[in-house]
């Protein structure tokens, strides 16, 4: 708390809180977290118990309102959303507009935003109706265009969505079918990254989250404010670090380079950090971590991949780190991060489709905490303070008096 009475007159109370590591921005009912306990909680439910017995369009209706569904509820929401999984024929074109070398990021973030120029029956914010609808295409269209924005990336043309597969399959589908040849997802590849869906779902008040918030807050249209968040996941501190850590260790290649890399994070005096460990609200573990360490091992398994270079270092690395004084005292542990590059990897997805994928799955938990402040009836326009530092007040000196 600071005294700003020098530059705004009394106002009361007014805290300077860089980072917001101690500010809430908002209530919310939908996900708990205890960083210290390593706890994370959607609507209630443990995510350990969420990833190992639901899938991930039962997450998305628990995140959206609150409940899991029953199985008619359930069916009902399964084929709202896989009737919204087309979008829009002229979207095609749209893409040809960009470069195929642009990073998948940049071309969803223009072609989500790009959705309100499509759907303006779903953008009326005031119309419950209205913001359901445009939930629904959301959390359907984004996969559509992340596999469209990947297919689109390496000349191949782009796949329709099958409706009749679940989500995750219907995912790899659009991205590895070809139309010269038949293609059935693998089921257990098909699971596993039904489980990253669900670990990536939601994460409360992150920057890309409260990036939607404040968007929101204004009024915009939900499809604009989701391209906000997705913005701000794309950041190597946030939703990019998956990329990013499995760039660090296809560069620090073989264990016996961890001591270079550990010592190089640990050196003020270098900016570098080591992608996939630390986090804001995490300080004792990532839970979403030992989950995705262990998809990890069971792609790779089912991939027929015994050795895999990139996961000796990492396990070598999170070995190495663990017992090292200056993350220990930091408390920076592998997050969520640390593993996920390697699954996808291993799944056939290239390094630029990893924040893409985040971003898909993140989507509902966007949307659900969109939705969770417009219907707040105490919701206000997000207008942060500042603390100013620049120059008193000063007169005007025409150009030629200045020296
Ligand atoms: N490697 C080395 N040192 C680190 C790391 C790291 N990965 N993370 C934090 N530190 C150090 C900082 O240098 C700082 O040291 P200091 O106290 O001597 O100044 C201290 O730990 C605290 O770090 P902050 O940056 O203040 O912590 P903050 O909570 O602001 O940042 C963040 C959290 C951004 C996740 C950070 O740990 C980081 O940059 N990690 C690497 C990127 C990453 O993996 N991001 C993914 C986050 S999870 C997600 O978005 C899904």
């Amino acid at each position: 708390v600071v005294d700003i009475s020098s530059l705004y007159g009394d106002t009361g109370m007014f805290t300077y809180d860089p980072g917001f590591t101690s500010t809430a921005s908002c209530e919310s009912k939908i996900t708990y977290i205890d960083g210290d306990a390593g706890i994370l909680n959607y609507r209630g439910y443990p995510i350990e118990q969420l990833a190992e017995h639901g899938d991930f369009l039962e997450t998305c209706y628990l995140l959206l309102y609150g409940d899991l569904p029953t199985p008619a509820q359930k069916a009902d929401f399964d084929y709202r959303v896989t009737r919204h999984t087309m979008v829009h024929e002229q979207m095609t074109r749209f893409f040809t507009g960009f470069r195929r070398d642009a990073h998948p990021m940049a071309v969803i973030v223009g072609c989500v935003g790009a959705l309100s120029a499509f759907y303006h029956d779903s953008t009326d914010i005031t119309d419950p109706m209205a913001r359901e609808i445009a939930s629904i295409r959301m959390i359907a269209k984004v996969p559509t265009l992340a596999a469209m924005a990947y297919k689109y990336s390496i000349g191949q043309p782009f796949v329709y969505p099958r409706n009749d597969l679940d989500y995750a399959a219907n995912f790899l589908h659009m991205c590895f079918a070809v139309p010269c040849e038949e293609f059935k997802p693998n089921p257990v590849l098909a699971r596993a990254l039904d489980r990253i869906f669900i670990l990536h779902a939601d994460h409360e008040q992150n920057a890309s989250t409260s990036t939607v918030r404040l968007a929101g807050s204004s009024g915009a249209n939900p499809f604009a404010c989701i391209a906000a968040g997705i913005a701000c996941l794309w950041g190597p501190a946030h939703g990019g670090a998956n990329e990013a850590a499995l760039q660090m260790l296809q560069e620090i290649g073989t264990p016996d380079r961890i001591p270079e890399y550990v010592a190089k994070a640990k050196d003020k005096n270098d900016p570098f950090r080591l992608m996939g460990f630390g986090h804001r609200v995490y300080k004792n573990y990532d839970p979403r971590a030992k989950i995705m360490q262990k998809t990890c091992h069971e792609v790779l398994s089912e991939m027929g991949i015994k050795d895999d270079p990139l996961l000796d270092v990492a396990i070598e690395l999170e070995r190495f780190a663990l017992k090292d004084e200056y993350f220990i005292e930091k408390k920076l542990y592998p997050n969520i991060d640390f593993y996920s590059g390697i699954t996808l990897k291993a799944m056939g997805f290239p390094t630029s489709m990893f924040t893409a994928l985040f971003a898909l799955a993140r989507t509902v938990g966007w949307i659900a905490q969109w939705k969770e402040m417009i219907e707040d009836p105490s919701q206000r326009i997000g207008r942060p303070r500042q603390l100013y530092t620049g120059h008193a007040k000063r007169d005007y000196v025409s150009i030629a008096q200045r020296r």
